[in-house]
Order: C-alpha cells, then sequence, then structure tokens
C-alpha cells in the first residue's frame, strides 16, 4: 500500500485532525506537508482533548511515526511548547522527524504578519498572526531561515543579517516600530537548536525508504482546498498549497507513490477569517450551526462563519485535488432541521453557473442556488453502518455525493475516533 493524501475540501476546519487519528493507528507514517501552526486539529480519544497546531495528528498513535516536511513553516517555541504539553499528558513524542530543509517562523516574520494586517485595515485578509505568509515570502524571496541553520551560527548570523536589513527599514520607516536586533534573533533560535536537534532528519530520505520498503505513508494537509494560494480563494487564502500536489513538493515524494486522495467533507460550511463565502448565513440557522456544531477557531478562539453545504465548492475540490474519496464530517450536526438547503449552482449576474467561476469577481457576486433535501430528527450518533442511519440522513448523504464528484467512504457522527461509519476501507 503506497502513500495517501488526507485534505481539507473546504475552507479548513473540516475534522482532517479526527479522520488522520482514525487511520493513524493503521500507517507507518504521518506527515504534515504544508502551513504551520496556524492548523488547529482537535482529536478526541475516549475522554481526552487534544489540540494540535504544528505536529501532526499521527502523534498520538504510538506505533506511527511523526513526521514535519520540508514544506511546512516551524515555529520553534511553538514547537517545542506542544511537545511539552503532550509529554506532561504521557504521550512519547519521540518518534518525531522533522525535515532540515523546512523553514523556520522567525519572531520577525510573526511581528510582520501583525503589523502588516493592522496596516490593512478594513482590507485585512483575517491571518491567524502566526508568521505564515512572512516566512512563506522569505522562503521565496531567498532569505529565509531554515531548521539547518540552527547548527551553523555563521551562516545564521549572515542571513537574519540579510533578512532584517529590509525588514528592519520597513518595520522603522513604514510602519513606525522599533528595528530587531540581530543578535538577539541569533540568540533566541541558537537557544532552540540543541532541543530540536535530536528529531532533526533527512525527511524525504526516510519517507522514500519507507514506501519502497511496503511502509503506509499518510500525509495530513492543514487548511483547505479554498484556502490553497494557488487554487483558493486569493488573497483571502493560506500562504501554502494544501491541495494535493502540495504533498508531492511538501514531503518530497513523487506523484506515482500516491494511491488514494481523501477529502475532508463538513456537512455543511464553515469559513475563519475574511473572504467571499456564498452560502454564509446571518440568521438563527447559522447561529444554531455554530453552535451545535462548536464552531469555534481551536487556533485563534475566533466564531467560526458558518452556511450550508455548498456542492460547487466539492466538486472543485474533486477535481483541482483529483480526490478519490470523500470522508463526510459533522453528521450529526445537521440533526433536527426539517428540511436542509443545499447549494447546487450559483447565480452570477443573472445566469445559472454550475462550477466554480475562475474569476474573483464572479465569486464574489455568486447567490447560491438552493435545492431542499428532507431532514431528520432521530439522534444518529451511535450509528455504526449506513443502514443504521436514519433514510432521510442516506439520502442527504447520497445526494451529496452524486452532487460532489466522489464516493463518500466513511461518516463522521460525532467527534470520538469510534463515532464513524465507514463504509469503504481506506487502507
Ligand atoms: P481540522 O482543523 O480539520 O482538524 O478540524 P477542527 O479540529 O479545527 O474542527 C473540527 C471540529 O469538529 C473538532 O472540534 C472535532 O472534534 C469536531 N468533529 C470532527 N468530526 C466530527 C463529527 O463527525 N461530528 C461532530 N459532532 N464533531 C466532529
Ligand atoms: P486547519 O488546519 C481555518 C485562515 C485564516 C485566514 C487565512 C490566512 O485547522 O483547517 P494564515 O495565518 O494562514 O496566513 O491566515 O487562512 N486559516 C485557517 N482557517 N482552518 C485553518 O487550519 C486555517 N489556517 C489558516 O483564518 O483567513
Ligand atoms: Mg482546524
Amino acid at each position: 500500500m503506497p502513500a495517501l493524501v488526507l485534505l481539507g475540501a473546504q475552507w479548513g476546519d473540516e475534522g482532517k485532525g479526527k479522520a488522520t487519528d482514525l487511520l493513524g493507528g493503521s500507517v507507518d507514517y504521518v506527515v504534515r506537508y504544508q502551513g504551520g501552526n496556524n492548523a488547529g486539529h482537535t482529536v478526541v480519544v475516549g475522554d481526552q482533548k487534544y489540540a494540535l497546531h504544528l505536529l501532526p495528528s499521527g502523534i498520538l498513535s504510538p506505533g506511527c511515526t511523526p513526521v514535519i516536511g520540508n514544506g511546512v513553516v516551524v515555529d520553534p517555541s511553538v514547537l517545542l511548547s506542544e511537545l511539552s504539553g503532550l509529554n506532561e499528558r504521557g504521550v512519547d513524542t519521540s518518534k518525531l522527524l522533522i525535515s532540515g530543509n523546512a523553514h523556520i517562523i522567525t519572531p520577525y516574520n510573526v511581528t510582520v504578519d501583525k503589523v502588516t494586517e493592522r496596516f490593512l485595515g478594513k482590507r485585512k485578509i483575517g491571518t491567524t498572526g502566526r508568521g505564515i505568509g512572512p516566512t512563506y515570502a522569505d522562503k521565496i524571496n531567498r532569505v529565509g531561515i531554515r531548521v539547518q541553520d540552527l547548527y551553523d551560527e555563521s551562516i545564521l548570523t549572515q542571513k537574519v543579517e540579510a533578512a532584517l536589513d529590509v525588514k528592519n527599514q520597513i518595520l522603522t520607516k513604514l510602519y513606525n516600530r522599533r528595528a530587531i536586533a540581530v543578535n538577539q534573533v541569533v540568540e533566541e533560535l541558537l537557544g532552540y537548536a540543541e532541543q530540536i536537534e535530536q528529531y532533526v532528519a533527512d525527511t524525504v530520505l526516510v519517507l522514500n525508504q519507507a514506501l519502497e520498503n511496503d511502509k503506509v505513508v499518510l500525509f495530513e494537509g492543514g487548511q483547505g482546498t479554498l484556502l490553497d494560494i494557488d487554487h483558493g480563494t486569493y488573497p483571502f487564502v493560506t500562504s501554502s498549497n494544501p491541495t494535493a500536489g502540495g504533498a508531492c513538493t511538501g514531503a518530497g515524494v513523487g506523484p506515482t507513490k500516491i494511491s488514494r486522495v481523501i477529502g475532508i467533507l463538513k456537512a455543511y460550511t464553515t469559513r475563519v477569517g475574511a473572504g467571499p463565502f456564498p452560502t454564509e448565513l446571518f440568521d438563527e440557522d447559522g447561529e444554531a450551526l455554530r453552535r451545535i456544531g462548536g464552531e469555534r477557531g481551536v487556533t485563534t478562539g475566533r466564531d467560526r462563519r458558518c452556511g450550508w453545504f455548498d456542492a460547487v465548492i466539492a466538486r472543485y475540490a474533486t477535481r483541482v485535488n483529483g480526490l478519490t474519496d470523500f470522508f463526510l464530517t459533522k453528521l450529526d450536526v445537521l440533526t433536527g432541521w426539517e428540511q436542509i438547503p443545499v447549494c447546487v449552482a450559483y447565480e452570477i449576474d443573472g445566469k445559472r453557473v454550475e462550477e466554480l467561476p475562475y474569476s474573483q469577481t464572479d465569486f464574489h457576486h455568486a447567490k447560491p442556488v438552493y435545492e431542499m433535501l428532507p431532514g431528520w430528527s432521530e439522534d444518529i450518533s451511535k450509528a455504526k453502518s449506513f443502514s443504521d442511519l436514519p433514510k432521510n440522513a442516506q439520502n442527504y448523504v447520497k445526494a451529496l455525493e452524486e452532487m460532489s464528484g466522489a464516493p463518500i467512504s466513511a461518516i463522521g457522527v460525532g467527534p470520538g475516533r469510534d463515532e464513524t461509519i465507514e463504509i469503504n476501507s481506506f487502507l
């Protein structure tokens, strides 16, 4: 069994943490390939709840090796506190591997993220303020700091100098902030070096050798398809590629090794931060989805914007990721509605549009065209198989599957590991 990718099919927070954890017990490696601690993945094991930001959700499965790939951006202070938080709860984190090529989120990247957002005012993206965008910008500008640089003080100093040369001009002259001292940053980063060293590895080699030896590798996406820098609702996106191709570049594994791409799909839609969202609700239904679904950000604590399921988005996710399966989550949250609207197309400037428009202006004007599906009132949280679901819930799932373009192979009916209906096996 070669490699699988598990990624968000909407705007993030679809339930990737739960899905990854569910498979974690049966795979050898779980790899984060992009993003950083902007992610917030919730895993519920028994009566224990874990919120993971940077670490792969596989870290909670004892047999599994968690890997932070080259495409991830790593804030060393967050890494260490997340590790010690898990250690205090008895989780063994000693198997963790971190790519020496992963870029470091430096304190100045976090500062730049926050001041840029403030400067943008009402045009802001609504970032998580974790320094993600500025760190990827440094990477692309070739002034980034990599994990391996922590082990060569002279190189590290030169690189921090180069990065701060321009940034200090911007911080002092444009944003009216104090300049950041090179030696202070270097000292802080060197302070992390020894604590992280045991985890640093040539993860590209490790993962490719694992695949040659028939080990199972699961790539866990952060964020979601519509937050992808290339395929998302730019500029209201994150600065990396959560879509399937990102797994190849962000981990150094060729596309021929990937046999399955699983899209995690919420039974309705949520979004955090700014940007277009055609099915967003501003009424009591939106409030109810937020309340029943517990839709509050794991990373920033912001209320999530909530809306009905959008099949146009799901079809788009199928296409740009080459999805082979969907894992439908939070079906239980929809229990109790007499009728459930599902967006099947958009109306844009008076015309019906079936597929996501490539034009940002058109997408901003998109109005949802709804089809009403009959709801159910029975508690479905104990359902173990598809046939345990009430007829209308079965029909809702079947309708979504037909509209979305890939089979729904699992259904989440609660946050716990065992609150899942497995239809087709992933492994
Ligand atoms: P992620 O970022 O994609 O990992 O998702 P989050 O953890 O940010 O948000 C998903 C939330 O839904 C978490 O609180 C999960 O515990 C919860 N969750 C996941 N699957 C289900 C499900 O099937 N039903 C319910 N009720 N909650 C779920
Ligand atoms: P998980 O992995 C939902 C959003 C932010 C903002 C935009 C850019 O839990 O699904 P960034 O800090 O990345 O530059 O912010 O992306 N965003 C997320 N929204 N879930 C996430 O992660 C997100 N990570 C970033 O709210 O709109
Ligand atoms: Mg999340």
